[in-house]
């Protein structure tokens, strides 16, 4: 056992909000915490929000306020959002403070020293009405292999090919969109070849890491590494670099260094000692990161030379997690999967997800299913219906109908007890080596067991009869729980203290002193519900609620592609007007029961509509760039039904179609659900 251990979970940007695929994160991350704290082992979980870069700096320019302004609301959002899911960090520190702006300068000039920095000029895309260098992300162009307009600098969204972005065709700023320019400027890089051999030596043998990672890096290895970027040039958020006025440490330089700067705040706060973390050998002090699998090269190469090049220890274990999806897909802005923290919080209890997430996690990378349905059925399932049943029937049932003390087991409980000591020996070792999903296993077969040995022996038969054997049976569901209890505690750490309260335990609950019994003779407390069902319909409204946060939203770069910013304009919405202005407007539902092309007009399309009891009505519409007759046909639609009777060159048009979108060829007919009633009054 290490003397120390230090904990991180990556640094969230600071120009987003939390949403779901981040509290995976920090919910691996705190359960590994909370377990190995009740362990009884020396461990601290130091975090920060990750404030420097482009897209901060052009964000708070968006919203016209300075950029340690947006971050600074940033991280009070975070710490909301992460301490309202029970994430118990130590510290929440930012990458923008003294400390970081301290061990970054320490970490460059010692590698500068050693010979680890070089200088060298590169070319790169200036832009002419933004005033500066611009990122890959923020230019767009034609995509050279493939033509697709509208690529990102960095790669193409449509054949998955990356590219320098002087290779786009007709490339311009993103952000502005005006023209660039070619502009030579002088880079630091880091000569990472240099390293080649400790890191070699680091994946094989130092570092613990999930067998896929150390797959890939070795891969990236072989095909050898190339020189790292670590400057870029004003005007840039982010620290100056010492001895290089107008150069700016790249954001990922800074931001691992986020963590040593994270745990040297806490160690002057808490009087701990500094360099027993991050000066040390790895014997004495284990450093973990969690990260998920999209940064494994900046925390498994970049990271480890960095450190190694300046004489700080590096990790000695970096867990890998996969991406969250959402039954069965990407999050997405526009399918309202894509959940905020806070919007979850809205609708549901966050320990449900705790729970969910660290009953399916491991210590791999596969991808993580959030699926409602599994969901559901898993909080009702297993931790109503199991675990929190255990509890729920025998402490009811001894205070309720019985006298409310402990009493002994009989042998079959003892047996069955026993066995539970014996597997929650194996689960400490289990959560600290991220295996959740198999640590609660544990508890619910335990649960399952005892359970089917309540319901077997059926006490409450006993009540009248025999109360002194109902009471050993009870009894048995009593002692189970204290065990469950401890196993959960991790994940559910005000479930764990209700259970304290109700057994009347003396001492929180701690791996150590769960396999003590609940003495004989304890008068135990009323029962306090532990779980309640979770309403399936919840989900609904967070799906809804998640359209309307992302239509809100603006620019915070979300990752599943669809960015926020439009490429198409709308007109300005409308004066304000009262509902009055609405009801002399009468819109009907109509089935288009036939349409046709309208000879010598261009646009039209003629429509025979049914009203249902309000008849037929024939209405010509400027559709016809945007639809084929037959595509309409059956389509139930939205009618303008007291609109005046025009008289046209083909006919009278006895009412108006509903349709957006702004030119021609990009109309689209509002459509109604196949189940709207023709005739039927829309309000
Ligand atoms: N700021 C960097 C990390 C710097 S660490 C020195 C960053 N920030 S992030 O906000 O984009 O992501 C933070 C963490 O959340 C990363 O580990 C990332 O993998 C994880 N996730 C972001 N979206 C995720 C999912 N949809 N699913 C699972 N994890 C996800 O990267
Ligand atoms: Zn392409």
């Amino acid at each position: 056992m290490a003397k120390r251990v230090l904990v991180t979970a990556a640094l969230p940007y600071a120009n987003g909000s939390i949403h779901l695929g981040h509290m995976l994160e920090a919910v691996q991350t705190d359960v590994y915490v909370r377990a190995r704290k009740m362990a009884g082992e020396d461990v601290i979980f130091a975090w920060a929000d990750d404030t420097h870069g482009s897209p901060i700096q052009i964000r708070a320019q968006k919203e016209g306020i300075e950029p340690e302004t947006l971050i600074e609301r940033a991280r009070e959002e975070h710490i909301r959002d992460y301490q309202d899911f029970g994430i118990g960090f130590d510290i929440f520190h930012s990458t923008h403070s003294e400390e970081n702006r301290k061990h970054a300068s320490a970490i460059f000039e010692a590698m500068e020293k050693r010979g680890d920095i070089i200088c060298r000029e590169i070319e790169q895309y200036w832009g002419v009405e933004d005033g500066m260098f611009l990122a890959d992300r923020f230019i767009k162009g034609t995509c050279p292999f493939c033509k697709t307009p509208d690529q990102y600098g960095d790669g193409c969204e449509s054949c998955g090919r990356t590219y320098r972005p002087t290779e786009l065709i007709d490339a311009r700023s993103a952000l502005s969109g005006g023209a660039l320019e070619l502009r030579k400027s002088e880079h630091l890089f880091v000569p990472l070849g240099r390293h080649q051999e400790f890191l070699e030596g680091w994946v094989r043998e130092k570092a613990v890491l999930p067998e896929a990672t150390r797959g890939y890096l070795e891969t990236w290895m072989q095909e050898g590494l190339k020189d790292w970027d670590i400057s870029r040039e004003a005007p840039y958020f982010g620290f100056e670099i010492p001895g290089h006025p107008g150069k700016y440490f790249y954001v990922w330089f800074d931001a691992p260094i986020g963590y040593i700067s994270a745990t040297d705040k806490l160690c002057a706060e808490t009087g701990r000692d500094f360099d027993a973390y991050w000066k040390s050998t790895p014997a004495d002090t284990e450093i973990v990161h969690v990260i998920g699998k999209d940064i494994v090269y900046f925390h498994c190469l970049f990271w480890p030379a960095m450190l190694e090049a300046s004489g700080y220890t590096p990790p000695s274990r970096v867990q890998v997690h996969g991406w969250l999806q959402v039954n069965g897909e990407k999050m997405s802005k526009s399918k309202g999967t894509f959940i905020l923290a806070r919007t979850y919080l809205d609708h549901l209890e966050p320990d449900y997800l705790r729970y969910y997430l660290a009953a399916k996690l491991g210590k791999g990378q596969d991808d993580f299913d959030l699926s409602f349905e599994d969901f559901v059925g898993r909080v009702n399932g297993d931790l109503v219906n199991k675990l929190a049943n255990l509890a729920s029937r025998t402490i009811k049932f001894l205070h309720g109908k019985l006298d409310g003390t402990v009493a002994a087991l009989d042998e079959a409980g003892e047996l069955l007890l026993a066995r539970a000591r014996e597997r929650l020996a194996e689960v400490p070792a289990l959560y600290a080596d991220f295996e959740s999903a198999r640590a609660l296993r544990v508890a619910q077969e335990i649960a399952e067991e005892v359970n089917g040995y309540v319901t077997e022996k059926a006490p409450w038969k006993l009540a009248k009869s025999d109360p002194e054997q109902a009471k050993a049976i009870v009894s048995a569901g009593v002692q189970a729980t204290k065990i469950v209890a401890a196993i959960l505690k991790p994940v559910l750490p005000a479930w764990a203290e209700k259970v304290e309260r109700m057994l009347k335990l003396e001492a929180p609950l701690s791996f150590a002193n769960a396999v003590e019994p609940v003495p004989v003779g304890t008068e135990i407390g009323e029962y306090e519900t532990l779980a309640d069902r979770v309403d399936p319909k919840k989900f609904e409204a967070i799906v809804e609620a998640s359209k309307a946060d992302m239509a809100e939203a603006q620019g915070d770069g979300g990752d599943d592609g669809e960015a926020a910013s439009y490429d198409y304009e709308v007109e300005a919405l409308a004066e304000e007007v009262s509902i009055d202005a609405f009801g002399g407007i009468d819109l009907r539902v109509a089935e288009v029961v036939a349409c046709a092309p309208v000879e010598g007009a261009r646009k039209l399309l003629q429509l025979t509509l049914d009203v249902g009891p309000l008849g037929r009505r024939n209405v010509f519409s400027g559709i016809s760039k945007s639809y084929a007759p037959e595509e309409l046909v059956g389509k139930k639609v939205v009618l303008f039904a007291n609109l005046a009777p025009r008289k046209m060159r083909f006919g009278l048009s006895e009412g108006m179609v509903l349709a957006a979108g702004a030119s021609d060829d990009a109309v689209t007919v509002l459509e109604l659900d196949p189940r709207a009633k023709p005739g039927e009054k829309i309000t």
